[in-house]
């Protein structure tokens, strides 16, 4: 039975790299992902970024490139579709960094683990604004203002999320009666917890991933399983295919 977004008032989506996987970006966990390389996921540390920051990025710069080179999909094209067709508030929260949501016309977005386009200094005293960057450094580049290592403006395993982010997806989850959890593998927390919130203020929550979750432990009441690319045209009224 397809959803019809214009029964709900305040729609929660939460997207993971699922949702690029057919654009040609990796996953993170599963079968080619990025930290099933040999030491890539210990590069995405706080620890890397104080002991080797030139190797964090050689990471980041290399997917800054990865990046660059690919379009968003059928599946960023229907959620940009169903924000704009929505009756109600839409809030797209995304644990990626690949900003596609946004080339793809999403406008209320919030991400969660910041952005590899940009660039920011790592002195949280700082007066630096965040800056769009596209530059894979060789060496680690400085600060203009305060001459303290730059970096890409990415959360790393170990620090806190960002503030603004925090905050805006707790607001939206709050009142929310429509969560959708999109290609991701529920894994890194705070995102992984969203489900549960949404269940307890009584919102309906809806799983569309290429794997199930465990039918038991889950707490997702619907869950259609493929690639969101394909799904996501079809399941969501008004229709979303382009
Ligand atoms: P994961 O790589 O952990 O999970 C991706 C999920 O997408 C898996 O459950 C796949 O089955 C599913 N999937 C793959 N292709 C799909 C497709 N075409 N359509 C639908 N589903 C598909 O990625 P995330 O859950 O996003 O954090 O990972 C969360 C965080 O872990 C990332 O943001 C990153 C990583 O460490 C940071 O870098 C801070």
């Amino acid at each position: 039975m397809p959803i019809d977004l214009r029964s709900y008032d305040h729609i929660v989506v939460l997207t993971g790299a699922g949702v690029s996987a057919s654009s040609g970006l990796p996953t993170y966990r599963g079968p080619g992902g990025l930290w099933e390389k040999e030491g890539l996921s210990d590069l995405a540390t706080s620890e890397a970024w104080q002991e080797r920051p030139q190797d964090v990025w050689k990471l980041f710069g290399g997917l800054r490139g990865q990046v660059r080179e690919v379009e968003p999909n059928a599946a960023h094209l229907a959620l940009a579709r169903m924000e704009a067709l929505a009756d109600g508030a839409f809030t797209l929260v995304t644990q990626n960094v690949d900003g596609l949501h946004q080339r793809a016309g999403s406008v209320n977005v919030v991400e969660l683990h910041g952005n590899i386009h940009q660039t920011r200094c790592s002195s949280t005293d700082c007066k630096l604004e965040v800056f769009t960057d596209e530059l894979a450094y060789e060496e680690v580049p400085v600060c203009s203002l305060c001459s303290a290592k730059l970096r890409p403006d990415i959360v790393l395993f170990g620090e806190a999320l960002p503030v603004l982010g925090d905050h805006l997806a707790t607001r939206a989850l709050r009142d929310c009666d429509l969560f959708i959890a999109i290609g991701t593998s529920g894994t890194v927390s705070p995102a992984s917890r969203f489900v549960r919130s949404a269940e307890y203020v009584g919102a309906h929550t809806v799983l569309v991933n290429l794997e199930a979750m465990d039918e038991g432990g889950s707490a997702f009441k619907e869950q259609f399983i493929g690639k969101a690319d394909e799904l996501l045209p079809e399941i969501f009224l008004p229709a979303t295919a382009t």
